[in-house]
């Protein structure tokens, strides 16, 4: 069946309520590579949101899933306990940052993950507030849109929210009202003070059950809290007995040259949520925490009907073999430094690249209209649609979409690097030289 005949069909058939960036029926993927249902061919730079980061199809990933098929499908965590659910628990509580003993309990989704996290810091703490972040995204679900920040389209009709959410500045060093870096490239720490006194003003020390933050914010435009951030929130989590519950579901899971950002500033969460590219395009999520935090609500506190289920294991088992046996963190660290390179030298000719920025291969462009740094929707509209047509994959995002953002698969050949870097710097020459100079 054609593109034009399903976009009938989709029209009829399917709410308008779940858009899609690209008006691409996909038939078939491998590798780097997604085809339409009229044979178009794109390089994919979006990995399925940052779910493929072993690539499409990987063989590893279907041999495993295939066999665990074959086996059985479903029983149910909650019924009867499947040896691969607790194989992959012990490997992931390896993996996590730091070095006191984890636990680990599997969901379904990104939003199911910070559900249950939000759930267990409020049982471990016996307090209710949890402190998220301007430009966050954490979720569809109830408490997950409670907690993400953009209004539209995600929360605004959406009303009364889940209650005892506080919202802190997230350090967005480029838009920075205080001027943004210190001398050491690091956040001149204003934003830290700044919740210090917001929480002791308006929450309360006492009361704050958890302080819930992205490492590296994804849907609110690719942007990196500095280290020095992160260390002063844990330690501030720490002295006034609230808990750092670490979104990973993004920027975890190799995406960033380690497997979890916060690697990077080598800094221990209490808690850990992970979903996206843990299992390959199949539906999993993980809580991963200290012990005594993931043991503080008692037996039947947790549970889902699919969660764990064997299949998704399977594909985890799996993915997480061929991050090890592929070095795909290196890999992630080459994308980003190659990708990195070529828009910097973008950028001192282009003025509209306004910012450069990432961990790994998880970069972001960020394109503004003047000095005044006004973003600028628009363009970043024309660069996906000019990559499109040259058979790439791209994505937008940011709080004000006007960052392009990077996110292929780790996978990627020294080729597909080429292709990727050429495609990238032909539609963004297209799109910015079509633009007006500013007066
Ligand atoms: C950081 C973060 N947390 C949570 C979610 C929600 O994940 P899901 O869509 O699997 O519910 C997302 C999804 O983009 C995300 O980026």
């Amino acid at each position: 069946m054609q593109q034009i005949d399903l976009a009938q069909r989709r029209a009829n058939a399917v709410t308008r309520a779940a858009a899609s960036v690209h008006p691409i029926y996909p038939a078939k993927a491998q590798g780097s590579y997604v085809w339409d249902a009229d044979g178009n061919k794109y390089l994919d730079f979006s990995a399925g949101i940052a779910v493929m980061n072993v690539g499409h199809s990987h063989p590893k990933v279907i041999e495993a899933v295939t066999r665990q098929a074959q086996e059985f499908q479903h029983l149910c965590f909650a019924v009867g306990m499947h040896d691969s659910y607790i194989e992959l628990a012990e490997r992931l509580n390896a993996l996590a940052p730091g070095h006191d003993p984890k636990k680990t309990f599997f969901i379904n989704t990104g939003a199911e993950a910070v559900e249950n996290a939000v759930k267990i810091a409020r049982v471990a703490t016996g307090r209710q507030g949890i402190v998220a972040f301007t430009h966050a995204f954490h979720g569809r679900t109830h408490m997950a849109l409670s907690l993400t920040a953009k209004a539209h389209p995600y929360k605004a009709p959406f009303a009364p929210r889940a209650a005892e959410i506080y919202r802190a500045d997230y350090p967005y060093c480029y838009r920075c009202p205080f001027g943004g870096r210190d001398a050491n490239g690091g956040c001149c720490q204003h934003d830290v003070e700044r919740i210090r006194e917001q929480v002791s003003t308006v929450i309360g020390e006492d009361q704050v059950a958890a302080f819930l933050i992205e490492p590296v914010a994804g849907e609110g435009g690719f942007i990196p809290a500095p280290r020095s951030f992160l260390r002063a929130l844990r330690d501030y989590a720490t002295e006034i007995g609230a808990l750092w519950i670490d979104d990973e579901v993004q920027a975890g899971m190799g995406r960033t040259g380690a497997w979890w950002a916060v690697d990077h500033h080598d800094l221990q969460p209490d808690l850990v949520t992970t979903a996206k590219a843990l299992s390959s395009g199949f539906p999993l999520g993980a809580v991963v925490g200290r012990s005594d935090v993931m043991d503080a609500p008692g037996p039947g506190h947790l549970g889902s009907t699919f969660g764990g289920n064997p299949v998704s294991i399977a594909a985890a088992l799996a993915t997480i073999d061929v991050i090890e046996e592929e070095g795909l963190l290196a890999r992630a660290t080459l994308i980003g430094e190659r990708f990195t390179h070529m828009l910097h030298a973008l950028q001192a000719e282009f003025h509209q690249i306004g910012d450069v920025r990432g961990v790994g291969a998880m970069v972001g462009i960020e394109f503004v209209k003047d000095d005044a740094k006004t973003p600028d929707k628009t363009v970043v509209e024309h660069i996906v649609e000019h990559a499109r047509d040259d058979g790439m994959i791209l994505l937008p995002t940011g709080t004000f979409g006007n960052v392009i953002r990077l996110l292929p698969p780790l996978t990627l050949s020294d080729a597909e690097i080429d292709e990727g870097l050429a495609k990238l710097e032909a539609a963004i020459r297209k799109s910015l030289a079509a633009q007006p100079v500013p007066a």
